[in-house]
């Protein structure tokens, strides 16, 4: 018999991007002709773990105290202020007074805290058919349970006809509704809504609480700062989060591992927009009671990073400019990888941006398998396989989608 409590026998990490990701990591150890297209992390042209200089330099100036003390549960005032003017940037005027900064470790924390707060348990969260699995676990270890809107409808658009049929089942069924969207460059498929899509989605939120029912947008936006269209498309579309009425809010999950390269580092923040102060108060309280039951506080290091990088005016320039820079070779690997699947006739989802492309396939075991012995590590999830373009060259990126083809085409 088990000593596990009964909710725990089941548990099993099944992300396969952990384990496939460090099958991968071996294999490449033993074979620098492997192809490690899993995990989502950056990696230069020449298949080295990328890191940003001007943080690394903000790592070199911190003092003891800023790296090894102890931070506090919902982050320093310096913090809140280093992340309010990041995320916002030139709108962080109009949204300074109406929203409030939680720091967590990584945008896992954020996600974590918002479901344990805004959904009770056994309550369902409305997460899109095409996810990063680990929505899931976290929902279940907060002992909650899930539902999916269809992502895409048949114009490879954002279904928000499903949206909008899911969020009324749920607003009958449980009374409140945590609706998550991962935009920009969603994973794993890259898509990324349009100013409309968004115009809609508000609206449609507005229209679904204005009885009082409870909505919270869960905004997943770990690879925000890797937009093909900038820093300005991006905020500029955060600023209808103004026009929800107060039995609204927005939940903004804000990841340092992507933004600035820091994933082993853990840090990343709630950022929560009202137009009503209660709603921040409670988001305070509750959040803060959450972050120091499950990890007390987040790292010292980490939050004083990003302090050092959005603050410090020299530090944040040379940060932008090498982000700029990061976003062309994402957007040159993407437009070779999908110019050769185009050739060779490799069907790829909705792809915009980012550090992934999906590729829809009936057997992605089979794909996986046939791969692998032709030296490329890939994620297979559900219908589809996961190319994690984020971390192969250009060159890599060239000759990969004939050989996925071939995978796909041999199996039927
Ligand atoms: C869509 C999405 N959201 C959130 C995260 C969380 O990342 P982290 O906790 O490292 O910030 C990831 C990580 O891969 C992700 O892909």
């Amino acid at each position: 018999m088990s000593l596990l409590a009964k909710r725990s026998i089941v548990k099993e990490d099944k992300s396969n991007i952990i384990t496939l990701g460090a099958i991968a990591k071996e294999e490449k150890k033993k074979d620098p002709e492997v192809v490690n297209a899993t995990i989502g992390m950056l990696y230069d042209e020449n298949e080295k773990l990328f890191a940003y200089k001007s943080v690394d330099k903000a790592l070199s100036l911190l003092s003891i105290d800023e790296k090894y003390a102890y931070g506090s549960t919902p982050g320093s005032k310096d913090f809140h202020d280093a992340v309010k003017s990041w995320v916002f940037r030139e709108y962080y005027d109009d949204f300074k007074d109406i929203s409030e900064v939680m720091a967590t470790p990584g945008g896992t924390g954020a996600l974590s805290n918002t479901f344990a707060n805004y959904l009770n348990e056994n309550d369902k969260a409305l997460l899109p058919s095409y996810m990063w699995g680990n929505y899931k676990q976290v929902l279940y270890e907060n002992h909650q349970d899930f539902m999916t809107y269809n992502l895409f409808n048949d114009k490879g658009g954002l279904d928000l006809v499903s949206i909008k049929e899911c969020m009324l089942k749920l607003k009958k069924e449980q009374g409140r509704i945590l609706l998550v969207v991962n935009d920009p460059c969603h994973n794993p498929t890259g898509y990324s809504m349009t100013s409309d899509e968004w115009v809609s989605l508000i609206d449609l939120i507005n229209e679904i609480s204005y009885d009082g029912t409870p909505v919270v947008l869960l905004h997943d936006m770990a690879y925000i700062d890797y937009s093909k269209e900038g820093f300005e498309f991006t905020r500029k579309n955060m600023k209808l989060y103004k026009k929800l009425n107060n039995n609204a809010m927005v939940i903004m999950a804000f990841s340092g591992s992507k933004t600035l390269a820091l994933y082993g580092i853990r840090i990343g923040a709630q950022v929560a927009v009202s137009n009503s102060k209660e709603n921040l108060i409670d988001f305070n309280k509750a959040n803060k009671f959450s972050s120091r039951s499950k990890w007390s506080n987040t790292t010292n290091l980490g939050m004083n990073l990003v302090v050092k990088v959005f603050k410090d005016k020299e530090l944040r320039k040379s940060f932008e400019e090498e982000l700029k820079l990061s976003r062309e070779t994402l957007i040159k690997r993407a437009n070779v990888f999908l110019e050769e699947s185009k050739k060779c006739g490799l069907k790829t989802l909705p792809f915009d941006c980012g550090f992934f492309v999906t590729i829809p396939c009936e057997n992605p075991d089979k794909v996986y398998e046939y791969l692998v012995n032709k030296k490329v590590h890939i994620i297979p999830m559900g219908k589809v396989v996961r190319v994690t373009i984020s971390a192969i060259p250009v060159e890599v990126c060239k000759r990969l989608p004939k050989l996925i083809k071939e995978a796909i085409d041999s199996l039927n």
